[in-house]
């Protein structure tokens, strides 16, 4: 039987080429949109910041500059301003909520990309706000940012301090994070996040109430006899195997003061106060909340021969292998202007093998070491 073929009028035929044609268009542009914003998202841009970018037909400019997380929150922010496109692809992101307002008006105030990367990445968002409420453009702003640890919430008292002082840009920056240009024990940091590799000096205090996490029982071998004594676990561990290698050298390592509650140190200071008096204990005893002994992880090494720490075999076998073992001198004689107190021979520090070698290397206090490498 022969097949019946089917017949469409011309007029029919036109029309339904037309609406072929018509959906063929929709749906490569439906592709085409698919596949922009699949290549969008493969550069790293949220979908908020991707509707953005093809509303304001910017697909092919943002595609040309890539992954680039400060253009991404351009285009996520109602702060948005596309006079600044350019720029906001030079500027060096950073996590902050204001980001793409604050720096409009770094860019407005006439601040170059890389002075506003550089005052983004020294502050918090807060910093950041506070610093933009500024009227006058600062000039020369890269002259104590350019140091890697400097705060931008600190601008003002680099620049007051080092007009008084004439330091060097680093040196300003260094003591002003140590709050030099503060009075010791005046209006003191209060530290509420304790970690091992904590801080504490004149100007960094502990609240009364604070007991390190891990204290233990230090072993009778290695105190002063008829002592009991505690301190951080890494600490003691780390003492033990100090003590344990001098001891096969014939030197006799042993521990005269360990962990200090606050209540301690109170005592150990009214002691020393009325003993020596205030300049004594200024210069040689923490007060309370300010002594390193409240965080478990300092010792005072004694010898088990010699009364005179200084003038022991121990001693000299410190100052030459404790870093080793990851401790430190926390107040040696050269840095008695920085640590605040005067020379204690015995009084030492657990900080780990690497911090305790690099301070040893590079003759610094930990006071240093924490400003330029952990403070945050
Ligand atoms: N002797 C040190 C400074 C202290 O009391 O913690
Ligand atoms: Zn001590």
């Amino acid at each position: 039987m022969q097949k019946k073929k089917l017949k469409i009028k011309p007029k029919a035929r036109k029309l339904l080429i037309i609406i072929g044609i018509f959906f063929l268009l929709i749906l490569s542009g439906i592709l085409f949109i698919h596949f922009e914003k699949n290549s969008l998202r493969e550069l790293g841009y949220s979908e908020n910041a991707i509707s953005k970018i093809m509303h304001s037909f910017k697909t092919s400019y943002v595609k040309e500059v890539g992954e680039n997380k400060t253009l991404n929150a351009a285009f996520e922010s109602n702060d948005y301003n596309e006079k600044y496109l350019d720029q906001y692809t030079e500027i060096v992101y950073q996590d902050q909520k204001d980001i793409i307002k604050n720096i409009n008006t770094l860019l407005e105030k006439g601040y170059s990309t890389d002075e506003v990367s550089l005052i983004l990445s020294r502050g918090d968002n807060d910093d950041v706000n506070e610093f933009c409420k500024r009227e006058e453009k600062v000039e020369y702003i890269e002259q104590f940012l350019n140091v890697e640890y400097s705060k931008l919430a600190n601008y003002d008292r680099y620049v007051a301090y080092q007009n008084e002082t004439n330091e060097d840009e680093e040196t300003t920056v260094l003591y002003i994070n140590l709050e030099f240009d503060k009075e010791d024990y005046v209006d003191p940091y209060v530290i509420e996040d304790f970690d091992e590799y904590v801080l504490v000096n004149k100007r960094r205090q502990l609240s009364s109430t604070y007991v390190p996490d891990d204290l233990v029982e230090i072993d009778e071998d290695y105190i002063k006899p008829d002592e009991e004594m505690e301190a951080e676990k890494s600490a003691v561990e780390a003492f033990y195997k100090m003590a344990d290698a001098a001891k096969k050298e014939g030197v006799n390592l042993l521990i005269n003061s360990a962990y200090r509650s606050y209540e301690d140190q109170e005592e150990v200071e009214n002691l020393y106060l009325e003993a020596y008096g205030q300049n004594y204990v200024d210069n040689y005893v923490a007060r309370a909340g300010f002594s390193e002994h409240q965080t478990g992880m300092s010792f005072d090494v004694a010898s088990a021969t010699e009364d005179v720490f200084v003038d022991s075999e121990e001693y000299s076998w410190m100052m030459d292998n404790a870093y080793k073992y990851g401790f430190i001198l926390r107040y040696p004689r050269s840095k008695e202007d920085i640590t605040r107190y005067k020379c204690e021979a015995w009084h030492y520090r657990y900080v780990s093998e690497e911090i305790a070698t690099y301070i040893h290397e590079n003759d610094l206090t930990y006071d240093e070491y924490y400003i330029m490498f952990l403070d945050k």
